[in-house]
């Protein structure tokens, strides 16, 4: 079945009522969270990037997430709510991401790894039933595509030398990453979610579909998925597709 051609298209904030309103709001502070959050991270990357190349990279990332930010806060303002607010709710942005933010090797993991969590999401909300949302997306996956490709470079870098120092950080944030970009991989609200189209595929489709992405870049410098023992300390829920790709690349 062709879920977008039957579920119908909400085309304004008038039109966004109830509980689709309210999911909606839901899915668009988790995403202005992620957004402004990742901003701060590359803003002090400036400060800590090691070359100048790499400074002025963090400076345009901060630049662009920023603007994401500003995109998802005039959404949310055009449906009545107040962004100002909603950020104030946020923790830190390094508790955020349980990471520190001074501290280029932690940089580097999180452009490979967390970001493009993020980009994975933002492919749904691309085709979400809400149109005035998934119209800007576009633009946020374009400088989100930027993004990843400096985190591959990062990783390729650093897998020359220092490979096990990037192991050891990427099994801290990967299990993060999963619990706090993708939530739980069933339930309710991503029944609602699908039904009302404001995402398209499952959040185990999107949870695997990244996954396989990143084990695509993993595999030939040799960085493994993280030992299953820190998914269950972490808590994240994992339905047995996604078990079954972390398991397929073992540290
Ligand atoms: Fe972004
Ligand atoms: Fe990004």
């Amino acid at each position: 079945m062709n879920t977008s051609t039957t579920i119908p298209t909400v085309w304004s904030p008038a039109e966004a009522t109830g509980e689709y309103r309210d999911m909606l709001i839901r899915l668009m502070t988790r995403q202005l969270y992620a957004e402004t959050a990742t901003a701060e991270v590359f803003g002090r990357s400036i400060g800590v990037a090691p070359t100048w190349r790499e400074k002025r990279l963090a400076a345009e990332f901060a630049l662009e997430e920023t603007q994401h930010s500003q995109m998802l806060c005039d959404l949310l303002a055009d449906l009545g709510e107040a962004p100002e607010a909603i950020i104030a709710q946020r923790p830190p942005a390094a508790n955020f991401w349980s990471m520190e933010l001074d501290d280029w090797l932690h940089i580097a993991v999180f452009n490979f790894t967390v970001d493009r969590a993020g980009s994975q999401q933002i492919m749904e909300y691309r085709q979400s039933s809400y149109a005035p949302w998934a119209e800007k997306m576009g633009i946020v996956l374009a400088d989100e595509e930027g993004h990843y490709e400096n985190g591959v470079d990062n990783l390729r870098e650093f897998a020359k030398q220092r490979l096990d120092e990037f192991q050891q950080v990427f099994n801290h944030m990967l299990p993060v990453t999963l619990k706090r970009a993708f939530g739980r991989p069933h339930g309710a609200d991503n029944d609602f979610c699908l039904r009302t189209g404001l995402k398209r595929a499952s959040t185990e489709q999107v949870m695997n579909r990244y996954l396989h992405e990143m084990r695509g870049y993993m595999e030939p410098v040799g960085l493994k998925f993280p030992p299953m023992a820190l998914f269950e300390a972490e808590k994240v829920e994992l339905m047995p597709s996604t078990r079954d790709i972390l398991l397929s690349l073992p540290s």
